[in-house]
Formats: structure tokens, sequence, C-alpha cells
């Protein structure tokens, strides 16, 4: 069959370099990819989120299955786009309808579903300019540190976790105010849950689920989790306080009761579902849900994924993937992200990358990258290197080197990936 992929990071070079060495796929079209994306299948230039030419190149390309990797553009309805189409109806998308899409677009219809399916999550209160009133009282019945959250998308950053009472008020002001444009028309107001994050994965059909391996990653730019919020600096997988009582938990107390609760309230959904989760005294809460997997835990779930994941996919359209059982790598899978230096704040693009050629033992999923006389950067997050091991150092230890063999002008890296799980 052919597939179309869409999406341009490390998650979609992941995804594309599963999918190529599945049996079943015959031509693999990415849109628009990256340098890393192009030895796999064929790059098409067009946005994630330009639905029309997506129809034509589907058309055109003889498509049969489409994959979508971030949540722009299920968020904006892609599903909902081939499901109203006749001419493009049969091809199966993975990756829900607008309506499933919400969990992440909207915070607020999260954490309705969450209360009404009676799934375990922080305290929390909606509030729009009107309420604001309500807003502060909550705050007032809060203990510190603070937690409000933009409601719709905002690439990432709509969420401050404040220490001063004054401050969250003055904050939460702001954000009604469209500190966050539009998406923070509605503020969410949480109870701040301290504990360790993890993320959890599965696909489903909307009935049955297949559980991915978890992972956790790192999210800020410097050594010791400190310094600004990235999209993610390094990843690891397994994650060992993840254990089988905790586990047990996770599926009885959070993904049973999401799958069930979709199913309840009639929202088909077929695709990813990323449970980002805090463990709280060995309590699992939902912290927020994602719609597609993460960036870059996929570049450590997908490879240690041993299933075919085309095979998965088909299972998933035909919603009857309870015939499949996923197998895994019980070795421990490690990512480290090569970045730009000044990254999340302004770098410069266009720098050479070499070296590439050196690289043993580690497989390197290009994150920003495109082609122009040579391999050259293009994004903050340039390069995942990803290696698979006995224990977290072994597999650090292959990733560490091999990204010492990578140069580009300003690269910069954490040292300490996996740091708090040894
Ligand atoms: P979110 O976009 O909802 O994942 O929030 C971004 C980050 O803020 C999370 O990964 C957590 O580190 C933190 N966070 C969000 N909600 C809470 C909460 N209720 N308690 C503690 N930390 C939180
Ligand atoms: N790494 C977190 C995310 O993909 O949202």
């Amino acid at each position: 069959m052919n597939i179309l992929l869409i999406g341009s990071g490390g998650r979609e070079h992941a995804l594309a370099w599963k999918m190529r060495v599945s049996p079943l796929l015959d031509k693999l079209y990415i849109a628009p990819g990256n340098a890393g994306t192009s030895l796999l299948g064929q790059n098409i230039d067009i946005a994630p989120d330009n639905f029309k030419a997506i129809r034509k190149a589907v058309l055109e390309n003889h498509i049969d299955m489409v994959v979508v990797g971030p949540e722009v553009p299920l968020v904006k309805g892609i599903s909902d786009f081939f499901l109203n189409d006749a001419a493009i109806s049969h091809v199966p998308v993975i990756g829900p309808t607008s309506r499933g899409a919400q969990l992440e677009g909207s915070k607020e219809f999260a954490k309705q579903f969450m209360l009404e399916h009676n799934i375990p999550t922080a305290r929390y209160l909606a509030v729009t300019s009107d309420t604001i009133d309500e807003g502060e009282r909550f705050l007032k019945n809060l203990k510190p540190p603070y937690v409000l959250k933009a409601d719709g998308l905002a690439a990432g950053k709509g969420v401050l976790i404040v220490d001063d009472i004054d401050q969250a008020r003055n904050e939460l002001r702001l954000m009604l105010g469209g500190k966050f444009g539009k998406a923070s028309n509605t503020v969410v107001i949480e109870e701040f849950l301290s504990g360790i994050e993890l993320s959890v994965f599965v696909v489903t059909d909307g009935h049955s689920y297949m559980l991915l391996p978890e992972a956790k990653d790192y999210k800020r730019i410097g050594e010791g989790d400190t310094g600004l919020n990235t999209g993610g600096m390094g990843a690891v997988s397994p994650v060992p306080f993840a254990d089988e009582e905790f586990m047990q938990k996770v599926r009885n107390r959070i993904i049973r009761p999401t799958i069930d609760g979709l199913g309840a309230d009639e929202i088909p959904y077929k695709g990813f579902i990323f449970f980002g989760l805090i463990n709280v005294d060995g309590e699992p809460y939902v912290i927020e849900y994602n719609v597609r997997m993460g960036d870059p835990e996929a570049e450590v779930v997908i490879p240690r994924l041993q299933s075919d994941i085309v095979e998965i996919f088909q299972a998933v359209a035909a919603g009857d993937l309870k015939k499949l059982t996923p197998r895994i790598d019980p070795r421990t899978a490690v990512t480290v992200m090569m970045v730009s230096g000044g990254y999340p704040g302004s770098y410069e693009k266009g720098k050479n990358i070499s070296g590439l050629e050196h690289v043993e033992g580690s497989i390197v999923f290009h994150a920003g990258t495109t082609s122009s006389n040579g391999i050259i950067t293009s994004g903050g997050r340039v390069l995942a290197i990803t290696s698979l091991g006995d224990s977290i150092d072994d597999a650090l230890e292959k990733s560490y080197k091999n990204a010492s063999l990578i140069e580009f002008e300003n690269k910069y890296f954490r040292r300490d990936i996996g740091f708090d799980l040894k």
C-alpha cells in the first residue's frame, strides 16, 4: 500500500523509518518531511494543514492511508475533511477527528472529560473574563504553586506555574486579556501535583487499545532540568518506576476509562493517545492528553516496537486491533537531541551538518534538517541520536559518542539525559 505521512520532525522520521521496513508498504510520501525522511520516501512540499493540497496529493499518488504526526492538522479536522469528501473518504486517516482531538486542543474539554469519566487528574476550574472573580476565589483556596493553562493550543508554551498568589492573579488577567491570543480566552486553573512525570502511549481503534512502551522526556534546555522549556531535549524508555503494579493502575484507572469514555461520548477515535502522567506517591494522575505520539518520545518508543507498524495501522483502520499483540524490545532506548545554539530562544539556521557518515551503533532521526548542497540545519531541534542498550548508561554512551562525531556550528545537547532514573 501507499502511505502519506504528515509532519516534518524527529517523530515523523521515526515513524517513516519504522513503516519503511514493513513488507506491506509500497510507496511512502512525507508532507513536508525533512532531509532524513527523504532517504526513506518522497517528500512533498505541502504544509500539514493545507488539506486541499493534501487531498490532491492523495489522489495523484494513489495513497491508501494517511498517518498524521502532529496535532495541528488533527485539531483543525484533517480526519473529518477526509470522511466528508466522497473522493477520499475511502482513505483511512490514522489520527482522531476534530472532536477527539479536543482532548489536546482544549484543556477545558479534557478536564471535563476526565471529571465525567472519573479519571484521576488535578482539581481545576475553567475561567473566562466573565468569571474572573470565581477564578480568583478558586486560586485563594489552592496552595502554591499555582498552575494556569491556556485552554487552546499554544505550541507548548501555554502553561504557567507561579509561586505567588498576586502573580497568579495578575497572570490570570494577562492570559484572559490575550497573552496567548485566542488560546487563552479560557484559562484552566489547576491544583499543583508534585511527583515525577512520564508519558504513556497507546494506539486505539476506538474499542481496543495497544499499549506501547512508556517513556520519560526531558523538557528543559539546561542540565539538571533547568532553564527554559523546549519541545524536548531527550527521552528514555522504559521508565524504571513504571513497574507492573503502577502500569496496572494506569491501565485500569486511566487508559480503559479513557477509551470507554470516548465510546460513551460517541467520539470515534482511531489513532494514538499520549497520556502525560504524573506519579504522585505511587498513584498515577493525568496532567494532559495529546492525540499523537510525543516528540522526542517517539524516537525511543518506535525503535522498541518490534511489530509491523503498518499492520498495526491497518488493524486500527479496520477496527480489529484486538487481534494483535505487540512485540516489544526489552532493551533500553535513549535519545539525545542535538539542537541549534540559542534554542529555545532565537537561533540561526542553515548550518552545514557534517560527520553523519561516522555514526555507528545509533540511529539518527532528523528533526530540523533540509537538503541544500548537503544537509543543513532548519530548526531548533536538529537531530535525535537514538541508541539501544542493556542499561540507560550503555545506551547513552553510544548516543553521546555519536553526538560528538556530528558537527554543526553552535551545536548543543544535554549531557545528563536519564540522570534522575539511574
Ligand atoms: P501540559 O502542557 O498540561 O503538559 O503542562 C506542561 C507542564 O507543566 C507539564 O509537563 C508539567 O510539568 C507541568 N504541569 C502541568 N499541570 C500540572 C499540575 N497540575 N501540577 C504540576 N505540574 C503541572
Ligand atoms: N515531548 C512532549 C510532547 O511531544 O508533547
